[in-house]
């Protein structure tokens, strides 16, 4: 984990202990926030299984990305350039649902590009083993939504990243202070760590889902991008440390 002497990029995965709390429309967001604020960055389709940034782009490339290099380990051939993010990105044409993710060694191959970027943002599935991150990444960003089923095992997972010396951050997402929601103070509480960011339920979310634009573009001021922003501006901070 020391990125001075490994590496220049900082890498971040992002990830969580359940699906569907805003891994992708985070990671896809993130990115084009730090590619706006000027600099070079690659955002990677590690949701093998059931891809999600090239819809979240709007991009119909299908280009075989991942898939490309598993097969022939051609790094460069397999990132494709998105104009209007300033991305570079590397994607999944199609779900990958028989492929064996322990054994091609895309962590090996992803190493290749550390040179190329200032930062690497890696949307991970909830589902696979994220010790198999561990060497790569500089930072393992978890997501949650403030319900219990999101955020019961927290406390486990940062004693273990604490224990492994696994740098991470957590971004609450989705909050919208209902009576029923968990607040800040518990989760902190709860965890033992300040969450990184909070990004507020906000229907700009939805619809830019729906026409395969970043909201951070496209609502440049909605309560979404702001929370964002921060975020990335929290993030310039921890790759300079
Ligand atoms: N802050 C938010 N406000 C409103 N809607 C949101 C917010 N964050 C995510 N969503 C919506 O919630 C749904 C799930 O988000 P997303 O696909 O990013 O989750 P995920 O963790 O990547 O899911 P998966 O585990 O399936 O990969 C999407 O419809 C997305 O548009
Ligand atoms: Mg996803």
């Amino acid at each position: 984990m020391n990125r001075e002497k490994k590496r220049k990029a900082y890498c971040i995965a992002v990830t969580s202990l359940k699906g569907g709390v805003g891994k992708t429309t985070i990671s896809v967001n993130l990115a084009s926030a730090l590619s706006t604020i000027g600099h070079k960055v690659l955002l990677v389709d590690g949701s093998i299984y059931n891809p999600g940034i090239a819809l979240a782009l709007g991009i119909e490339d299908n280009a075989e990305g991942l898939r490309k290099i598993m097969k022939e380990g051609n790094l460069k051939e397999s990132v494709i350039s998105d104009k209007r993010t300033g991305l570079d990105l590397l994607l999944v044409d199609k779900p990958m649902l028989t492929v064996k993710i322990a054994k091609p060694n895309i962590v090996r191959l992803l190493d290749k590009v550390k040179d190329s970027y200032e930062f690497v943002i890696i949307d991970v599935p909830h589902n696979i083993p994220m010790d198999m991150l561990f060497r790569f990444i500089d930072e393992i960003m978890i997501t949650a939504t403030p319900d219990m089923p999101a955020v019961a095992h927290l406390p486990k997972l940062y004693s273990i990243l604490r224990r492994k010396r696994i740098r991470s951050g957590l971004i609450m997402n989705a909050v919208e202070r209902r009576g029923y929601d968990l607040d800040y103070n518990t989760i902190r509480e709860s965890t033992g760590i300040d969450p990184l960011g909070e990004l507020p339920r906000d229907e700009n979310v939805y619809r830019c889902a729906m026409d395969g634009t970043p909201v951070v573009l496209k609502y440049r001021n909605s309560p979404f991008s702001v929370g964002i922003y921060r975020i990335a501006k929290a993030v310039e901070r921890r790759q300079k440390i």
